[in-house]
């Protein structure tokens, strides 16, 4: 892992929007992994800049969104897909059939979590999985003491995460939904790549468990110590609980991997 820490909100989703450009003018056939949650608008934002202002190219990309809402259907302002048409797939060049969300409405939920298992795989796996955090340390829906090794599948939410996502269901809690559909931690791990980025004093806390403390199924993103290349992008205040600042900053300043991007 490798945790690279920029001065505030703005460059740190700069930088993760430029390592998805990155990977994407590399292999534009990408198979992205995507992430829903107000920390990402800033890089689907820079990522849709980039296409107007150079034609950086979706048009071979395939997607797969991490979760979506069990109950809502896709056209709900609240529900994923409607977030995901939003803030990146109607501003890109990205092709309708090449996004992929898990259907939230499927009558038989365990088979769909299986099909979409099935269509990561047909794909050929994810090459870059872009990662948030939530407040309880969950990447994607996987609450905490979700199995470490869990598969896509169905997850009830805890009373917390369903008051931290309220604001986009009117500030109402009960108003969001009980369960999701998510990819699970194995999901996750199986990426050939994982970006997290975390940005804000209120992620200060979990960040550090996630990051420094023990791997532990009550904070799913600390498996990703797991992963062999799992990049940890944070701006200054989510870094402030962290021991390895200074070596961190290294990093960034000296390994050859970063150059492009200081
Ligand atoms: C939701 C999503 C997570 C995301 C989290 C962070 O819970 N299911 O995938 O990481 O929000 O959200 P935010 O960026 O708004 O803090």
């Amino acid at each position: 892992m490798e945790v690279i820490i920029r001065p505030d909100h703005q460059q740190a989703t700069l930088l993760a929007a430029r390592i998805i450009e990155k990977e994407l003018r590399a292999r534009p056939t990408l198979v992205l992994g995507l992430a829903t949650g107000r920390t990402m608008e800033s890089v689907y934002a820079c990522l849709v800049r980039r296409h107007r202002e150079t034609g950086l190219d979706f048009s071979r990309c395939r997607t797969f969104n991490l979760d979506e809402y069990i109950g809502i259907p896709p056209q709900h302002p609240g529900s994923y897909g409607s977030y995901m048409r939003q803030h990146l797939f109607s501003r890109v060049n990205l092709d309708p059939a090449h996004t992929h969300l898990p259907d939230g409405m499927a009558e038989d939920l365990a088979a769909e979590s299986r099909q979409y298992e099935t269509l990561i795989a047909q794909a050929g796996g994810i090459d870059l999985q872009l990662l948030g955090l939530g407040g309880d340390g969950h990447i994607g829906f996987n609450e905490p003491l979700s199995a470490l090794l869990s598969r896509t599948r169905e997850k009830a939410l805890t009373p917390a995460t369903r008051q931290q996502n309220a604001p986009m269901f009117g500030g109402d809690p009960a108003r969001v939904p009980a369960r999701a559909i998510t990819m699970g931690v194995g999901t996750i791990l199986d990426s050939r790549r994982c970006l997290l980025l975390a940005t804000g004093a209120e992620k200060a806390a979990i960040l550090a468990k996630a990051v420094e403390g023990p791997i532990t199924a009550m904070v799913t993103a600390s498996a990703l110590q797991l992963h062999p290349k799992c990049q940890v992008v944070v701006d200054a205040e989510a870094a402030a609980q962290l021991q390895g600042i200074e070596y961190y900053h290294w990093i960034f300043n000296n390994e050859p991997e970063w150059a492009d991007f200081r």
